[in-house]
């Protein structure tokens, strides 16, 4: 059973999870804004799978006899830039989320908390997933500019983006 402190910084976690959730959404509801629904779609979609990390943590809070305990989530922004700056902000809130998540895991090596370490794995492969992904469409939508075929383009492909896609495995 996780330690106190432990069960406290996974509760943190999940309050960060859901506000990344929250930023996305926001991101997304942006691009709706500018008829990007696309480029709104993956972020929609983005959205989604970070509340399932948010889950992910509630549900091994529980399974490990802790108490889920939410706090308030904080507002994100609602107007952003280009997509460009959008994507960049993206690759940088990610490499925050990496930074806690290692965090986690140094936290639970120094307690000798082997399960929680485990249980963790999946966030730390996942985060260069996201890290990969995020830093992906940003060198896309650097390249793409202003030519609005390439956004019509990019626009269209993400749009491909599912709500199945998106759940599949995370
Ligand atoms: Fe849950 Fe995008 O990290």
């Amino acid at each position: 059973m996780p330690s106190k402190k432990m069960e406290k910084a996974l509760n943190k976690q999940i309050n960060a999870e859901m506000y990344s959730a929250y930023l996305y959404a926001a991101m997304g509801a942006h691009f709706d804004s500018e008829n990007l629904d696309g480029f709104a779609n993956w972020m929609k979609a983005q959205a989604h799978e970070e509340m399932t990390h948010a889950m992910k943590f509630y549900t091994y809070i529980v399974e490990t006899g802790g108490r889920v305990v939410f706090e308030a989530i904080e507002k994100p922004p609602v107007n952003f830039g280009k997509p460009e700056k959008i994507f960049d902000e993206v690759l940088k809130h990610e490499r925050k989320v990496t930074k806690l998540i290692n965090g986690l895991v140094a936290l639970a090596r120094d307690e000798n908390d082997y399960a929680t370490e485990n249980f963790l794995q999946w966030f730390v492969a996942e985060q260069v997933e996201e890290e990969a992904t995020a830093d992906d469409i940003l060198q896309k939508v650097k390249m793409i500019g202003e030519h609005p075929n390439g956004l019509f383009m990019m626009n269209a492909q993400l749009g491909q983006r599912g709500a199945g896609a998106a759940q599949s495995g995370h």
